[in-house]
């Protein structure tokens, strides 16, 4: 099969491709590299050894995509393109709505056009808010109390979806739900690549490692947690690029029972930011220098999924410890100095 991976220059679609073009299928990928280089896309063919067809353009540029489906016969769309930080979302709201919104829009509409009917959207845990009870099923509610225009964002696009598959008898939606991705590729050829101070809790636990940073704050000790940190359920990246493997299957295969099908993508484990650190410490023998700050506004205490929907349905699960992928993560720092 031919995919169309959206923003596949960028931390997870990259994950992606790999798994995928290891599965046997082809892929090309659209990334306007606005956070991203075109070296990953080497990096992507040394460790697959293939010629990827990469177009850089902005999916929002009509006629670029247009070129796109009607040059290659693409089977189905992994919808990556977006931008993803919560705090500029806040500072820049209307960027964060145009190109988050108008991409989804332009590409849905292209694709309809050229008949192509399958997507796999990248959601986001965030679309839950503050969790009203643990741990989140795909029933869980969703769009109150998302605090900023990023996790919106989410949200109506996972309702653009919805819509369009009910006016679109043909059109078959994937919609998954990442928790917190983290690690990088075992090869450290490729990995997350945070545009100036990451605001991210491991870009920043690594970069402290290895000594960029002088210390990592850790925002608050007074959650009603266990050892007073916030909880995430933090998820290998390989991990989380196989069960595009599996999404993309099941809408290929016909194998979907509804026209849009949702699922959670974690562990189904909550780990705390004090644990975090001291599980990289053990797995990696660096020390990570830190302290304790006041919380981060707009943090929730605790969150983690229930995955069992994607095990039992996908036939995916999550199996990379989490001492594996954290010193995954710091083999990438390494590499990158
Ligand atoms: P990323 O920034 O590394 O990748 C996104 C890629 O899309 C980048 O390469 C960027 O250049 C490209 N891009 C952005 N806007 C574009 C446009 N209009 N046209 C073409 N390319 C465009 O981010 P990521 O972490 O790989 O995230 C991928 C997707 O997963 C995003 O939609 C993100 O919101 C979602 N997501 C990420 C996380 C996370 O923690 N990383 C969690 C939940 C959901
Ligand atoms: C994790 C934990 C912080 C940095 C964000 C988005 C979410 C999703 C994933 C896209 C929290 C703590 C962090 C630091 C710290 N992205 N922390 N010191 O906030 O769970 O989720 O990324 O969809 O939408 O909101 O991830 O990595 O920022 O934080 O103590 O320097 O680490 O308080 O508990 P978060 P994160």
């Amino acid at each position: 099969m031919k995919i169309l991976l959206t923003g596949g220059a960028g931390y997870i679609g990259s994950h992606t491709a790999i798994e995928l073009i290891q599965s046997g299928h082809n892929v090309v990928i659209m990334d306007d590299l606005s956070n991203s280089s075109a070296e990953v896309i080497r990096r992507i063919e040394d460790i697959t050894k293939t010629t990827i067809p990469f177009v850089k353009a902005d999916v929002r540029d009509k006629a670029a995509l247009e070129e796109v489906f009607a040059n290659q016969q693409i089977d189905a769309v992994i919808h990556f393109a977006g931008f993803k930080a919560v705090g500029e979302s806040v500072a820049k709201p209307l960027e964060y709505y145009d190109n988050n919104l108008v991409s989804s829009l332009v590409l849905l509409e292209t694709m309809q056009k050229h008949h192509v009917n399958k997507i796999v959207f990248s959601s986001s845990a965030t679309v839950y808010g503050n969790p009203e009870s643990l741990p989140l099923t795909e029933e869980s509610p969703t769009g109150q109390g998302i605090t900023n225009p990023y996790g919106q964002t989410k949200f109506m696009i996972e309702q653009i979806l919805q819509d369009a598959a009910v006016a679109n008898p043909e059109l078959e939606v994937s919609i998954l739900r990442y928790f917190n991705p983290i690690g990088a590729h075992p090869t450290a050829l490729i990995g997350e690549v945070p545009n100036g101070a990451p605001a991210n809790l491991i870009p920043y636990l690594t970069q402290t490692a290895i000594g960029i940073r002088e210390q990592l704050a850790v925002f608050g000790d007074d959650y009603n947690t266990p050892d007073g940190s916030p909880i995430r359920d933090y998820i290998d990246i390989v991990d989380l690029a196989r069960a595009h493997v599996e999404a993309v299957r099941r809408l290929v295969e016909r194998q979907a029972t509804e026209p849009l099908e949702v699922f959670n993508l974690g562990t189904g484990r909550g780990v705390s930011v004090l644990e975090l650190i001291r599980t990289f410490e053990e797995a990696t023998g660096v020390r990570v220098p830190y302290q304790i700050v006041g919380r981060r506004e707009g943090d929730i205490e605790q969150v983690w999924a229930d995955p069992a929907r994607a095990n039992r349905v996908l036939g995916w699960t999550a199996r990379t410890p989490l001492s594996e992928t954290l010193r995954n993560a710091w083999k990438w720092q390494q590499r990158q100095g």
